[in-house]
This record gives structure tokens, C-alpha cells and sequence, in this order.
């Protein structure tokens, strides 16, 4: 037996293990008893701060919209408020035990027609008013379901400074 068979004899010897392992077949798969259906895959539903964050990065995006007369851009952050708000009331339309989808319905949909008005009229003296409007009901809900502590307001300096508000010429 020279040197390099022992070797080669050795490195198979070792292998041979993993090779077996390799070649064994693989477990099957364990099945559930038929009785226990499979899960049903995870569905994320955002906290209703959430949809409140967006809510508000759009509120404040509405504003700087509107001042610097960016009309249709405004219009466009409106929709997006009304978006979110139609996702809170098919989403969470109950919070706490308060019938919060009703109460969306009775403190905003005024105040959303009168701004809607505000930009399609072009009128900035109205929006500012109908924007002053709408954060009273903000705060009307945030007092009526225990949140008077988050209190909305007029932004002083736009949230993102990577978007031109701008009207844009064509
Ligand atoms: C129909 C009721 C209702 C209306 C209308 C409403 N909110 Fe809220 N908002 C809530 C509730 C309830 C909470 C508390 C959420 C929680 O505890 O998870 C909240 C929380 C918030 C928060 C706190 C989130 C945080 O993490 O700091 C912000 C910001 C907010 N709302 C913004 C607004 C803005 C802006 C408007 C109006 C354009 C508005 N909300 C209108 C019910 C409302």
C-alpha cells in the first residue's frame, strides 16, 4: 500500500458519509392532519397613528401646495387625505369602542367640501380659512376620542424639502 493510496482510501472513507447522507432521500414533508386547516397567510393592518401620519405628512404637504398656488397639487393632497381617511373607515371603523368611521362622516365632510371649493375657485383667502376649518375637526375627534393631547395646526415650514411645491408650467 504506497502512501498516496492510503490517502486517497482516507479522503473517500471520509466523504463517504456526506455522500450517503446526500444521497438518502429526503424526509417527507410533514402533513398536517386533515383536520387542521392550513394558516391563513398574515394580513398587515396598520395602527389607525399610522394612517394618522399620513394623514398629516399629506396635511402639511396640502398647505405649502396651496401657498405656493400649486392648484392641482392641491387638489391632489385633498384626494389623498380623503384616500386615507375612506382606508381608516373600512380599516379601523371602530377604535376604543367609538364608532370612529361615523364620526369621520360627521366632522370632516364639510369642512373637505368647503376646501375643495377653496381650490377649485383658486382662492387662497378661502383655503386658509377652510384649511383653519378642518383642523378644528381634526382636533373635534382627537377631543372626542381621548386624544385631545394631539392637537393640529397650520405647518410653518414644509415636512420634505425634496419636493418642489411649485406650480409647475407646462
Ligand atoms: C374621526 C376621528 C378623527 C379625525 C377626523 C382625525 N383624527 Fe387624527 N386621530 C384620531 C385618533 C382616534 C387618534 C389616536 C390614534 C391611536 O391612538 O392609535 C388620532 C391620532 C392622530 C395623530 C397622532 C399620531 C402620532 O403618532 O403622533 C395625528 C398626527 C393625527 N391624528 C392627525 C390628524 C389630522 C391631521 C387630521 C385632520 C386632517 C385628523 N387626525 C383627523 C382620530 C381622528
Amino acid at each position: 500500500m504506497n502512501f498516496r493510496f492510503v490517502a486517497v482510501a482516507a479522503f473517500a472513507a471520509g466523504l463517504f458519509p456526506l455522500v450517503g447522507l446526500a444521497q438518502s432521500p429526503p424526509p417527507a414533508p410533514a402533513s398536517p392532519p386533515a383536520s387542521v386547516a392550513p394558516a391563513a397567510p398574515k394580513v398587515y393592518i396598520p395602527g389607525l397613528e399610522q394612517f394618522m401620519n399620513v394623514i398629516l405628512t399629506e396635511h402639511n404637504k396640502l398647505w405649502f401646495a396651496a401657498k405656493a398656488r400649486n392648484w392641482p397639487l392641491a387638489a391632489y393632497e385633498l384626494g389623498e387625505i380623503k384616500e386615507v381617511m375612506g382606508d381608516v373607515q373600512d380599516f379601523v371603523p371602530v377604535f376604543k369602542s367609538l364608532p370612529l368611521a361615523q364620526m369621520m362622516d360627521a366632522v370632516v365632510t364639510k369642512e373637505i367640501v368647503d376646501l375643495e371649493k377653496a381650490i377649485e375657485e383658486k382662492d387662497f383667502k378661502k383655503f386658509a380659512a377652510g384649511y383653519d376649518a378642518l383642523n378644528k375637526a381634526c382636533n373635534t375627534c382627537h377631543a372626542g376620542t381621548e386624544n385631545e393631547f394631539v392637537v393640529i395646526k397650520r405647518p410653518t415650514t414644509p415636512a420634505f424639502t425634496n419636493q418642489d411645491y411649485r406650480p409647475h408650467k407646462k
